[in-house]
């Protein structure tokens, strides 16, 4: 269902009653835009035995991203690096903490095309305040420029940690709205679909 679809009868009533001006306030519309969901997960980043995938079939950010893109219609794109992740958790937070502290720049199996989008919602699960690594391989490449650009992300506790204002530094050229965040074991619950429709009637494009 897109988002334009299930706007409370009483606010498309203020909008009618006040006029257009009054409608760009009440919620975003992304007819309007083409709008791409580009996100990060770390069940498409880890080697991932049966027992696992069984377990976790989709990631907390992949979970949150399906739900924008269902409700804004728009298409879906992830991040995997060409090198996953080993199975073991411990591992996986020490060598993120080591590509943090190093810089690194993953190289990424696709670097997704989003020349035809002026609106992408960029997903992340925080890890040690930010961002995964791979969305610095691509925000290295330029594609956000000049796009909108809304962050989400999951966590255990950080929120977003200092990951907006890295996102800001790494996305100068781009037009970084404020953003959603969820705590990853919470993620998946049913009410987040409605937590999800609310940010984005919010939203001011
Ligand atoms: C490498 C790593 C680092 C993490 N660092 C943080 C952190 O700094 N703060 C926090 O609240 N959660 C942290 N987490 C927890 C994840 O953000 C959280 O579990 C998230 O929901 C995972 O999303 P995903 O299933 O899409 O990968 C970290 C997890 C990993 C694997």
């Amino acid at each position: 269902m897109k988002l334009r679809n299930v706007l409370p009868a009483c606010a498309l009533a203020v909008s009618c009653l006040l006029g257009s001006a009054a409608s760009t306030a009440v919620a975003a519309d992304f007819s309007s835009h083409k709008t791409a969901v580009l996100y990060y997960t770390l069940a498409q980043n880890r080697i991932g035995g049966d027992d696992w995938q069984q377990e976790h079939p989709v990631g907390n950010t992949e979970y949150l991203a399906q739900l924008i893109a269902k409700d804004t219609g728009a298409d879906l794109f992830s991040l995997v690096q060409v090198k996953p992740y080993p199975n073991d958790y411990d591992e996986v937070t020490e060598i993120a903490r080591a590509e943090q502290q190093q810089g690194a720049r993953p190289e990424l199996k696709e670097v997704p095309d989003l020349s035809a989008y002026d609106v992408v919602f960029v997903g992340y699960p925080c890890w040690w305040g930010s961002y995964p690594m791979a969305f610095a391989t691509y925000f290295d490449t330029g594609a956000l420029n000049g796009k909108t650009v809304i962050p989400f992300t999951t966590h255990e506790g950080s929120r977003f940690g200092h990951s907006l204002t890295d996102l800001k530094a790494a996305l100068p050229q781009s037009k970084v709205l404020d953003g959603f965040a969820k705590r990853g074991s919470d993620a998946q619950d049913e009410d987040s679909a409605a937590e999800i429709t609310e940010f984005l009637q919010d939203l001011e494009l």
